[in-house]
């Protein structure tokens, strides 16, 4: 892209609306390895609300639950269950990218607001996306809080596992929603459309889905952006919006330098992986050619492979994280490849499906 027309520095952080904050803290911080490092809640004066704020490395988390009933956060949590709310951007200028967001068609979440303490000012707005899930514009270039104005920083350490950051989030959104989604990234925030895959490139016996994958002007930021497609059966696109009661995020990747090290880490400490079946790995060398990694190994932690014309990449997907077959994570280890793992679409989407006849919603 020669001109960004809507500079975004990156993401910021994550925010999660959850039943229980302190438990989904103590999840991410010992399974996923994040150290808890601000807090927010009736300690601190906040008298509704309570936030965790997780790190490792270049990743922000945020989880956040109401403290009182009648609460906005109460409905939204028993519509969706735990969520991924905030999509939060890092901008030069919040006043100036609200402004002009709303001029190019994006709805107002939350008007600009200067959020101050001691210890300086941060400088905060926010738009809606899809379904109940928004972006924050957040400045914080004259703040040197652990977080937010309010928030007092906390020192319990996690065991972290090589997770450097966010290396795309994906959204799904009803059917025939995709390209309004699509051309409102493009509109509003200056996003273009990076690769398209189409029923064609993701179908499986049952299931198809049409994705498009949005990217940022200064690419650091990817959105891919699903909608089901028809299929003989319900597919996993389907599956989620009836459980999640509308659009949302579907999956965060996060993005490793030793996806080996980082799946024993998180297997050991119990997060649940998609398996493939171990015939994947008979004919992977046919498939992406020559590797660094010992398949052998990659196939007992279930790593998926793929290449594409710059290099290649190594995924895998966990199982859901909350109770509804919402929200997972993928791990993704890149090694020149800037794609999405095509490759892979077919091997993953029968292990999902898989999972789904188990829960009697296929
Ligand atoms: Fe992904």
């Amino acid at each position: 892209m020669s001109h960004d027309t809507f500079p975004i520095r990156r993401v910021d952080h994550i925010r999660h609306y959850v039943n229980n904050a302190r438990a989904s803290a103590f999840f991410y911080q010992h399974t996923f390895g994040f150290s808890i490092t601000g807090y927010n809640g009736l300690e601190t004066g906040s008298r509704d609300q309570v936030d965790y704020v997780l790190k490792q490395n270049d990743l922000t988390l945020v989880m956040s639950a109401p403290l009182r009933p009648g609460h906005p956060m109460a409905d939204k949590i028993a519509q969706h269950g735990d969520f991924v709310q905030d999509i939060a951007f890092e901008v030069d200028d919040v006043e100036w990218a609200y402004q002009t967001a709303l001029e190019r068609g994006a709805e107002s979440a939350v008007a600009p607001n200067l959020l101050e303490d001691e210890l300086g000012q941060v400088h905060h707005a926010a738009i809606k996306t899809y379904g109940h899930t928004v972006h924050s514009f957040l400045n914080r270039d004259s703040y040197s809080g652990p977080f937010l104005p309010g928030f007092r920083a906390e020192n319990q350490p996690g065991d972290p596992i090589g997770i450097i950051e966010v290396d795309h989030c994906v959204g799904n959104v009803e059917l025939g929603k995709m390209n309004e989604w699509v051309k409102w990234y493009e509109n509003v925030l200056g996003f273009h459309n990076l690769i398209s895959f189409d029923d064609k490139d993701i179908s499986t016996e049952y299931t198809a889905l049409m994705s498009k994958v949005m990217s940022s002007g200064n690419g650091r930021v990817k959105f891919p952006i699903n909608e089901p497609a028809d299929g003989k059966k319900k597919s996993q696109i389907d599956e989620y919006l009836e459980f999640f009661g509308g659009a949302g995020v579907q999956h965060v990747a996060l993005r490793t330098d030793d996806i080996v090290h980082t799946v024993s880490r998180l297997i050991a400490r119990g997060v649940n992986f998609l398996n493939v079946p171990k015939t994947y790995y008979d004919t992977l060398t046919d498939r992406v050619g020559e590797i660094d990694e010992d398949i052998e190994e990659l196939a007992q932690l279930g790593i998926l492979v793929d290449r594409d014309d710059e290099g290649y990449l190594l995924q895998i997907f966990t199982k859901p994280i909350t109770d509804r077959p919402t929200l997972f994570y993928e791990i993704i280890h890149r090694k020149g490849a800037k794609s999405f793992g095509k490759g892979n679409f077919k091997a993953l989407f029968e292990a999902i499906e898989r999972e789904q006849a188990l829960r009697g919603t296929l």
